[in-house]
């Protein structure tokens, strides 16, 4: 009886890992992806650890930030959420995770 208890909670806990894994991917693609795939208005590209490198340096947290409220730097303008005001704080996040994840 335990046992069940204990194996149903850790494939809930499973589950709910590759469910933020799939937002931020999912989000990454419908929202990010045509400046962050491609390097388009000087976005730094996903994968590009040597654009990343600094940026990570700043911290999860100001990259969350930066992500959602927007932010001007060097090389151009990061929009508020992408420009996707219809975006939730947590799959933008997610999307942010998702790319640092795929930088370092
Ligand atoms: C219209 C183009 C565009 C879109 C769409 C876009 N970005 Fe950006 N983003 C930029 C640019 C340009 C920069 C770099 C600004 C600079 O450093 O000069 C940037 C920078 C960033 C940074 C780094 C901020 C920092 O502190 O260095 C993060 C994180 C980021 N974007 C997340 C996202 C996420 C998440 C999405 C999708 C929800 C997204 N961006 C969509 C253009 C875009």
């Amino acid at each position: 009886m335990k046992k069940t208890v204990v194996i149903a909670a850790v494939f809930g806990m499973m589950a709910a890992a590759s469910a933020q894994a799939n937002e931020g991917q999912q989000t990454y693609q419908q929202a990010c992806f045509a400046c962050h795939g491609t390097g388009a208005a000087g976005a730094p590209k996903a994968g590009d650890k040597a654009a990343w490198k600094d940026r990570i340096a700043q911290g999860a947290s100001t990259l969350h930030t930066h992500a959602l409220k927007g932010f001007q730097g060097k090389h151009g303008v990061m929009p508020p959420k992408g420009g996707r005001a219809d975006l939730s704080d947590a799959a933008v996040k997610a999307a942010v995770d998702y790319m640092v994840g795929m930088s370092k």
